[in-house]
């Protein structure tokens, strides 16, 4: 009898700032998926791998404990797990393989307006309301100060107008959440974004090649994010100052026009971002039909 091919396992966030993202990652990465409404597995049609759509608190448990072989989850609930495993004596839960280019957020401190607060420095004998108990705890012992946590698991912005605590301390993205409540953002204690993560335990010989294959193409993915292939037409004089202005840029190719002697066609990659101040830039320095294309894939 053939054994069934291994699948590969990767948690996802069910519902929240990771989740579109994740899931388009995913089918960058080339994979095809069937997906029954409100079913919280999907199923890899074309690559044997499927995804699980679970909380985000949950992701680092399942991929510490084999059930998952991959997990992308929030550095902010990456941090608050592995410090919860350090303190059971659990020292390398989860390999974090690589930080991912969304999920952008930080974990900060924030007081109601009319608070007399300000600096970390006066949190001394003040009540901390958050979700993030051990990251905080860890903060105020490693700054020495004498605070005390209340963990809240939703909702952490109306403790102080419960009188539950003084401030709070949790994520903040675009600041709207805080603003509705009347709270005045301080300081960062952690940057996040979303990490991809892998089990702790040595992959299966059977599932190494898929385990491999799709993270080099999230790798992938990620370096061709922000790659982008410029063509403009510049006269030639202006090469140097052209290719100058061009954020990571490879040698261009520079081609002949027809009918135009002093005036070139200009094609290059570019391996960042490329924003309309620099194209106003390329435009001021003689560049003209200037197309910013973005590129599917690339092999080196
Ligand atoms: C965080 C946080 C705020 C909100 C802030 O919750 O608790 O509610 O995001 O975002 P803003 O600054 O853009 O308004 P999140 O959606 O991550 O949910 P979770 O902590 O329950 O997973
Ligand atoms: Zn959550």
């Amino acid at each position: 009898m053939t054994q069934p091919q291994a699948r590969i396992k990767i948690a996802i966030q069910k519902s929240g700032r990771l989740t579109e993202h994740c899931l388009e990652l995913l089918q960058q990465c080339g994979l095809k998926y069937s997906r029954g409404r409100d079913q919280l597995i999907g199923f890899g049609e074309n690559m044997p791998v499927d995804f699980l759509l679970v909380r985000d608190d949950d992701i680092p448990g399942l991929v510490r404990d084999d059930v998952c072989d991959l997990g992308i989850v929030g550095l902010n609930v990456l941090e608050e797990k592995r410090l919860g495993y350090a303190a059971e004596g659990i020292n390398e839960p989860f390999q974090v393989l690589q930080k991912l280019d969304y999920g952008h957020c930080r974990l900060a401190f924030a007081y109601p307006e009319e608070s007399p607060l300000e600096k970390a420095a006066e949190l001394d004998g003040q009540t901390i309301a958050t979700s993030y108990p051990k990251i905080v705890g860890d903060y105020l012992q490693q700054n020495g100060l004498n605070a005390q946590v209340v963990e809240f698991s939703g909702a952490v912005e109306i403790a102080p107008s419960l009188g539950r605590a003084e401030l709070i301390c949790d994520l903040v993205s675009t600041g709207a959440t805080l603003a509705a409540n009347r709270l005045v953002e301080g300081e960062t204690i952690l940057d996040s974004v979303a990490c991809l993560i892998q089990t702790p335990v040595a992959i299966p010989a059977e599932k190494t090649e898929w385990v491999n294959r799709l993270v080099e193409r999230i790798a992938g993915v990620q370096q061709v994010r922000g790659c982008k292939y410029i063509m403009m037409h510049a006269p030639r004089s202006a090469l140097h100052a052209i290719t100058e202005l061009l954020p990571g840029a490879e040698s261009p190719t520079v081609l002949p026009l027809e009918d135009a002697d002093d005036k070139v066609a200009v094609h290059v990659v570019c391996r960042e971002n490329v924003f309309w101040e620099t194209l106003e830039s390329l435009k001021k320095a003689g560049a003209s039909s200037v197309l910013v294309i973005p590129i599917e894939k690339m092999l080196a």
